[in-house]
């Protein structure tokens, strides 16, 4: 993988209805977010103070978004990172291959939704910085 070639992505605005009956976001595999569905999952509960995530993915894509309350997710490369606050169940934060991420400041009743573009596998996490760096330093292939 190379470093240079990693891009962070900002937030995507999912189309929603907000109606006096309240407020509908409907997603589709592959025309809201840019991959196929094969999983999904969600965050709750999560005691105060708690920090999730340190870690990077070598094939997952990701779409995160924040159903209720708020939460924090800082994404870094090796030289650089950014930092959203998730509190609109409007919009997706996308989070491609090769990123390192971190989730923090939830709030009591915080739901973060994930949409991930492969079944869990515990082979794709790098769970440590170091070697996340030397991960991305590496030259690869086009499957890298
Ligand atoms: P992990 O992805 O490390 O959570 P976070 O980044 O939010 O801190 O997952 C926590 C645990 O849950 C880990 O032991 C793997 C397991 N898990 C699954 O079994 N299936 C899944 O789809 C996910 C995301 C995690």
């Amino acid at each position: 993988m190379d470093v240079r070639k990693i891009k962070f992505r900002d937030i995507i605005d999912l189309k929603n209805e907000d109606r006096p009956r309240g407020h509908l976001t409907p997603i589709e595999s592959a025309m809201d977010i840019p991959f196929e569905i094969k999983r999904i999952y969600y965050i709750t509960r999560v005691p105060e103070n708690t920090v999730r995530g340190f870690h990077a993915h070598k094939k997952l894509n990701q779409v995160l978004i924040c159903l209720n309350g708020c939460v924090t997710i800082k994404v870094s490369t090796p030289n650089e990172e950014k930092t959203f606050i998730l509190d609109n169940p409007s919009e997706g934060l996308y989070i491609g291959t090769g990123l390192w991420r971190e989730m923090y400041d939830f709030t009591p009743a915080a739901v973060l939704l994930v949409l991930a573009s492969e079944y869990y596998s515990e082979s794709d996490y790098i769970r440590d910085f170091d070697e996340y760096c030397k991960y991305v330093a590496e030259p690869k292939g086009e499957e890298g």
